[in-house]
């Protein structure tokens, strides 16, 4: 199995070493804009194995992504401290939109899984600019927000994470929606307070800006989620996790990229799941795809393409 990532500054970089220690990958192609920072990367994840390392790391360029089975997207600005990742649309848009052109002209089999924030909006920027089908295109989305939500919720009850779970649908940001409707500790459904119902909300959607506080950026958490989406994506049976896709009229949204629970398997997405979910949770993810699609008109226009206002059909050049 052969990946590649795209972008390996600090997040890249984490993707890079969870990608080299997972098991899964036989070659591992490291290419970013600056080559030199591609060819340290390599050369240090490289000598963290003091054995056979059952993977070849090397850096490249993007033609040698060439025979990929999975392509990450990490590159363009991450988010600092005060920074919404929606702040980051528009530093972002262009470069997601020229570099997943780029990956798809030299990978041409494989599936993209986009990283880079504000990830929803990105996922169906790449998608647009692509033309790519949409099983061939993940957001890592709500993925590190729901293990956010397990964590908070295992302490909360103090149990292992293990014994938890809980899945966050919506916008990887500050439409994150918790699905507590479907939360389960041991097996058994939750009943959590109001006031714990809110705790909980405002830690999935705020502790990532405090960890990026303290040390400049998340690394693990991200990195480790879409380590887990590629081998989804290789695996010889199909598993459901929650990635931003785009849909095709599910949750009632057309056109956008939102989380939503996703059968992932050999090739990318095989179909999305409709949970049945409570009105108010589906009505905060109906909102969450609507302001998203906004924010792809936003990122639209910034590229200087057109898109058709009511179903953000495919971007196509002005
Ligand atoms: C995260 O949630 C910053 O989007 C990144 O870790």
């Amino acid at each position: 199995m052969r990946a590649g990532i795209v972008g390996v500054g600090k997040l890249g970089g984490a993707v890079a070493q969870a990608f080299a220690l997972d098991g899964t990958w036989d070659e591992l192609v490291l290419c970013d804009a600056a080559p030199d920072l591609a060819w340290a990367q390599a050369e240090d994840l490289r000598h963290g194995f003091a054995r056979d390392p059952g993977v070849e790391v090397f850096a490249g360029e993007l033609a040698d992504l060439a025979g990929s089975d999975v392509v990450v997207l990490a590159a363009g600005q991450g988010r600092k401290p005060g920074m919404t990742r929606l702040d980051l649309l528009h530093a972002n848009a262009g470069l997601v939109a020229d570099v997943s052109q780029s990956i798809a002209r030299a990978a041409r089999n494989a599936t993209l899984l986009v990283l880079t924030n504000p990830v929803d909006v990105m996922t169906t920027v790449a998608w647009s600019a692509t033309g790519r089908p949409r099983d061939r295109i993940l957001g890592s989305g709500t993925l590190v927000d729901s293990v956010r939500l397990r964590t908070a919720l295992a302490e909360l009850k103090g149990v292992p994470v293990a014994e938890v779970d809980a899945t966050v649908l919506g916008e990887h940001g500050d439409r994150a929606v918790p699905i507590f409707s479907r939360a389960r500790v041991h097996g058994r459904p939750l009943d959590l307070t109001p006031e714990e119902r809110d705790g909980l909300l405002q830690e999935v959607r705020g502790i990532a800006a405090r960890i990026i506080d303290v040390k400049g950026g998340t690394a693990f958490g991200p990195a480790g989620c879409t380590a887990t989406l590629a081998r989804a994506v290789v695996a010889p049976t199909a598993s459901v996790l929650p990635a931003s896709v785009v849909l095709e009229g599910e949750y009632g949204l057309r056109d956008v990229a939102v989380g939503v629970p996703a059968v992932v398997g050999q090739g990318g997405v095989i179909k999305v799941e409709e949970w049945p979910l409570r009105s108010e949770e589906q009505a905060a993810l109906q909102e969450a795809g609507r302001d998203l699609a906004g924010f792809v008109e936003d990122a639209a226009v910034v590229l200087g393409l057109a898109v058709r206002h009511t179903t953000l059909d495919r971007l196509t050049s002005a």
